[in-house]
């Protein structure tokens, strides 16, 4: 999932059924890795490294709308990006976007937080 196209702020960023369901991809966007997940719920996209320790979420487990960090379990809530377990803590969390079997990332949020 490396290469990408950018449609105004969306990024597309692979194929629906690329992403089975209960699991999560990594991809990269403007330099910043993006986890995408596949819930029951729909498709999610958030910061892709964990505050923690820098785990990889994507390869983390998914219950309901959670995924929990593969190193330390830590939880992360998939809409948005807050982890369960340390209120201080919390990756970005972006809209997405499927349409005609594709799916779309806006990381524009972004860019709108102050340096
Ligand atoms: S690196 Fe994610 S919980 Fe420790």
């Amino acid at each position: 999932m490396s290469s990408w196209l950018k449609v105004g702020n969306w990024v597309k960023v692979c194929e629906a059924e690329d992403i089975p369901l209960f699991e999560g991809r990594r991809t990269q966007i403007k330099g910043l890795y993006v986890g995408v997940f596949r819930t029951e719920d729909g498709f999610y996209a958030i910061g892709d490294v964990c505050p923690h320790m820098g785990g990889p979420l994507s390869d983390g487990i998914i219950t309901g709308t959670e995924v929990s960090c593969p190193l330390h379990n830590r939880r992360v809530v998939l809409k948005t990006g807050e982890m369960k377990d340390d209120l201080l803590c919390r990756v970005p969390a972006f809209p997405v976007e499927v349409r005609d079997g594709m799916v779309y990332v806006d990381v524009s949020v972004l860019e709108e937080i102050p340096a």
